[in-house]
């Protein structure tokens, strides 16, 4: 039994998978630092009530991802709090899907500095800590269009390709430290980002998924939880497919 009660960060932590995430997590004894966007503080009330999740098992942190400063500042400040740091979930990302032909600059760098520029702010200040303790996780959730990826989403499928390459760096300069690095990628799964897709879209896709049915979230939450956990200390650098055989390699 610890002494203590492990702290776990999670970004984007009110979307679809984020919530699979951190309700797995305070069943296993977390207590959340949830990061979120500025524009859903106010939601935070209804979410705990929701998914009856306790307020005494989550600390909020509205900041936009985007703004270096303020990232560093107030995980600065949240890690002060809590006194350590266990789990770092880099889970926070967005579309802006188009054919390259018509996307346009901006589209690009809203989904490259969300998915990829901001992994520096949120990571740097935790892995320090990490460092300095001597343990640590930092799970990365990247996508099955990282691995091979998909028409219209040049700009998504280059940041999540881009997180599976700072898992494997990072993993080497944290091994040394026990800072275990590791991806998770999952494939189309059942949250309100993949159900904004076309149908007809959507549809096309589902017909490809050899296990002919979305991914759940709390399917993806559960590998979060098993690659944080101690059956999993000797795994680093790896990117875990969680896509119905959608995509092999
Ligand atoms: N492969 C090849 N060609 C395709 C294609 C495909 N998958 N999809 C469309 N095209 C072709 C069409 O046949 C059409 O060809 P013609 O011009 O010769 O008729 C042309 O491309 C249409 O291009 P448009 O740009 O006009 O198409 P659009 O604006 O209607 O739609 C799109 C473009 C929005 C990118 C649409 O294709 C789309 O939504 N694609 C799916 C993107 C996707 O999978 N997003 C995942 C979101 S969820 C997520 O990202 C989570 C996760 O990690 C999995």
């Amino acid at each position: 039994m610890l002494d203590y009660r492990k702290i776990a960060l999670v970004t984007g932590a009110l979307g679809g998978i984020g919530t699979a995430i951190c309700r797995q997590l305070i069943q296993h004894q977390y207590k959340i630092i949830a990061v979120l966007t500025p524009s859903d503080e106010n939601r935070e009330e209804k979410w705990l009530q929701t998914e009856a999740i306790h307020p005494q098992d989550i600390r909020f942190l509205a900041v936009d991802i985007n703004d270096h400063q303020a990232v560093i500042e107030g995980i600065e400040h949240a890690l002060d709090t809590e006194g350590r740091i266990d789990l770092l979930v880099n889970n926070a990302g967005i579309t802006q899907d188009s054919a390259f032909k018509k996307m346009s600059y901006a589209q690009w760098c809203a989904v490259l500095d969300t998915n990829l520029r901001s992994l520096y702010s949120i990571t740097h200040p935790v892995f320090l800590r990490m460092l300095a303790q001597n343990d640590g996780r930092i799970i990365n959730i990247t996508s099955v269009n990282g691995l091979r990826g998909q028409f219209g989403q040049t700009n998504y499928s280059a940041a999540k390709a881009g997180m599976i390459g700072f898992t494997k760096a990072l993993a080497l300069e944290g091994a040394r430290n026990r800072v275990c690095v590791n991806a998770i990628a999952p494939g189309y799964t059942a949250t309100p980002m993949v159900n904004a897709m076309k149908v007809e879209v959507l549809d096309g896709i589902k017909q490809q998924i050899p296990l002919n049915r979305l991914a759940l979230p709390e399917e993806i939450a559960a590998a979060v939880v098993f690659l944080a956990s101690d059956h999993s200390g000797y795994i680093t650098g790896e990117t875990l497919s969680i896509n119905g055989g959608l995509h092999m390699h």
